[in-house]
């Protein structure tokens, strides 16, 4: 069990000084990380935490990797920050690496997921508008997706309770359910520009999207002119085993949008596009004065020879599975228990009752979880867990389960939907 710190602590200052002056937007933890390695995370008491989020997805290889944190000091010494009107070696060699891996042509850079789903619905309507008109303006997005919290992005997330408080938001957006085939047939029509996907929806719980579906969203895109884009902000990048998760399916979209581990921790999105679209954004009519930065890119570039040069997304596949095996035996004897979802490392156990209480008190066990809608548990670990740590994670996990489904008699366990 871990120590928790006095009321005169560093700790309790700072979280009694964090909820003084910073926005109420995230219900924070009580605990204050302090310093991270490799896949663990260490808080200002000592304590020592095994990490299954990885910052939200972003620290795919874990923290303070040395080949990172030398890439890091090396570029800052050289220059952090230049202009986007003038070329650095870093960013054409990141761009170079993603065109090579996705085998699309061109990348736009930005600083965060959202921004980057922002530049795909500007592509996606200069794309219309240029090319057919400005009645091609409809965005055809799923219920239960996730895009982002700027307006753009808000607007295309398919939850209303993240939109309803700021409505009206873009006009345009359809929203129909994922895998209903008929749905989308009948959405997709001559006034479309895009149609926007997750192939694995993250936030909505990890729902993986069917190559059926994938395939029958290219077909009407096709048919109808539209863009096909995908959202790999959070599946993608080795995530789930395969450099996007798309690859799976053989389903190649228009343009691709890509974040969260990117940069290395340091924000740096892609928007990356096919041939044809390459001259659809012209000189001036989008921009980034932060994306693409000569250190954010060049901690990409480290980040992508990592993966490959240790053999990553092998090891993503093989601690993947046993993930899920554990999961599944948890799925089918936990009472509290309903399903788990998911591939490589974007995984999910989907609960009855609500998740906050076992995260909360994982983080007294010293596990890092992460939950969403409520009820689900996400596991987005770094990309350097083997299958032993998973092995040290299950057992507390277990225990998490079973003391909180002593909170719930089975009569009284329902689907929670709160956060
Ligand atoms: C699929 C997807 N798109 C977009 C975003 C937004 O990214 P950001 O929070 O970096 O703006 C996220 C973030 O979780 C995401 O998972």
């Amino acid at each position: 069990m871990h120590s928790s710190s006095s009321p005169k602590s560093e700790t309790a200052d700072i979280l009694a000084r964090d909820s003084q002056y910073l926005l109420p937007v995230y219900a924070r933890y009580q605990v204050v990380m302090e310093r991270g390695e490799g896949v663990y995370v260490y808080d200002t008491d000592g304590n020592r935490y095994l990490d299954l989020m990885a910052g939200l997805g972003v620290n795919g290889l874990g923290h303070a990797h040395a080949r990172m944190v030398k890439a890091m000091a090396e570029q800052a010494a050289k220059m952090v920050h230049l202009s986007p009107q003038y070329s650095s070696k870093a960013s054409v060699d990141l761009a170079q690496r993603l065109c090579e891996l996705s085998g699309l042509s061109s990348v736009f850079y930005s600083t965060g997921g959202s921004e980057a789903v922002e530049g795909a619905l500007k592509l996606a309507r200069a794309y219309g508008h240029k090319n057919f008109g400005a009645h091609k303006h409809r965005v055809i997005a799923l219920n239960g997706s996730y895009h982002g919290r700027t307006y753009g992005s808000l607007s295309v997330t398919g939850q209303s309770k993240y939109r309803s408080d700021f409505e009206p938001g873009l006009p345009g957006i359809d929203f129909v359910d994922r895998e209903d085939l008929a749905q989308l047939e009948a959405a997709v029509s001559g006034d479309a520009c895009c149609i926007l996907l997750e192939p694995i929806l993250g936030e909505g719980g990890v729902h993986e999207l069917s190559h059926e579906y994938l395939k029958r969203a290219r077909d009407l895109a096709n048919r109808h002119s539209a863009l096909l884009i995908f959202d790999e902000i959070q599946c993608g990048l080795g995530r789930a085993g395969d450099w996007f998760a798309y690859q799976a399916s053989g389903v190649r979209p228009d343009a691709l949008i890509l974040g969260k581990p990117l940069g290395g921790g340091l924000p740096l999105s892609a928007l990356v596009v096919d041939r044809d679209l390459v001259n659809t954004l012209g000189v001036a009519k989008h921009g980034s004065t932060l994306g693409g930065s000569p250190m954010a890119c060049r901690m990409g570039v480290e980040f992508l020879s990592v993966m490959e040069d240790d053999n990553l997304l092998a090891q993503i596949r093989e601690t993947g599975a046993v993930l899920k095996r554990e999961l599944e035996k948890l799925a089918a004897t936990s009472p509290i228990a309903v399903e788990a979802r998911g591939r490589g490392l974007i995984q999910a156990l989907e609960l009855n009752v609500p998740g906050r209480p076992i995260v909360e008190a994982g983080l007294k066990e010293g596990l890092m979880l992460n939950v969403v809608q409520g009820h689900i548990l996400r596991f987005l670990p770094s990309f350097l867990l083997t299958p032993e740590h998973v092995m040290e994670a299950i057992p507390v996990i277990t225990r998490l389960l079973e003391q909180e489904a002593a909170k719930h008699p089975a009569s009284v366990a329902t689907t929670s939907t709160a956060r």
